[in-house]
């Protein structure tokens, strides 16, 4: 289950790799609007960034922080400027850092900040981290018009598919104006291998497996927060 002062301090140990000057992706969700508000208490007390949000309703909380937004089209002007770091959640990380995100609905903009950036740190809870990827159901983001056609292909490959919908039974809309197929795997042997698979279906716009593109994980754990790192757990170490 998960557990709020474990992402809470998970959201603070993230705080650590923010910079003066620095600009940083804002990720969506409960354990990521943690961070935003940690970091909105920064800026108050005089840390100067510049900030990405990753959905509306990010954008919505930072601007009621008083934090300062930039846009990728602004960063895309001045080629000296890059997102220095991304701050989110996810639903589900495995022992490669590979992780399911989406369960908020924010996957595309979150995977084309995180991509955009220069360290992606994912903030969790215990309950976050499983041995194999896929009880989370997957969620892929798909063009209204071909919907139907996708869920049937996406079936095919061993999932059992929902249209996400509001609680009035109306699809539910990404902030990109897509919709969203919550896909059940129960196990997903090889995330690498499904993540080009869905990615080359035609209507496909994003799904929400996020392969390779964590820096780091800050689990809170027991009072503690443990910190996993790609590049040690590559090597082994
Ligand atoms: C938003 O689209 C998601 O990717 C969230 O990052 C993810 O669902 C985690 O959400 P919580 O922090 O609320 O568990």
């Amino acid at each position: 289950m998960a557990n709020d002062p474990e992402k809470e301090a998970a959201a603070r140990a993230s705080l650590r790799f923010v910079k003066h000057g620095n600009v940083v992706g804002l990720g969506t969700g409960s354990t990521a609007a943690h961070a935003v508000r940690l970091l909105g208490e920064k800026v108050k007390a005089g840390l100067k960034i510049t900030a990405v949000p990753t959905s509306y309703q990010t954008k919505e909380l930072a601007e009621s922080l008083g934090i300062p937004l930039t846009t990728l089209d602004e960063l895309a002007r001045d080629e000296a400027k890059q997102i220095d770091v991304d701050i989110d959640g996810c639903d589900e990380f495995d022992l490669h850092l590979n992780l399911i995100k989406g369960g908020g609905g924010a996957l595309l903009r979150e995977k084309i900040v995180a991509s955009a950036s220069r360290k992606f740190v994912v903030i969790a809870d215990s309950s976050k981290q499983v041995p194999v990827l896929g009880k989370f159901p997957l969620p892929v983001e798909v063009i209204p018009f071909a919907r139907a056609l996708l869920a049937k292909e996406i079936a095919k490959l061993g999932a059992t598919v929902r249209l996400r919908q509001y609680a009035y039974g109306n699809p539910f809309v990404t902030d990109e104006g897509h919709h969203i197929l919550d896909c059940h795997f129960g196990e997903i042997p090889d995330p690498p291998l499904l993540s080009r698979t869905l990615s080359d279906m035609p209507g496909v716009v994003e799904h929400g497996l996020f392969i390779n593109l964590a820096t780091v994980v800050l689990v809170g754990k027991n009072g503690n927060v443990e910190e996993l790192r790609r590049e040690r757990i590559d090597a082994g170490l």
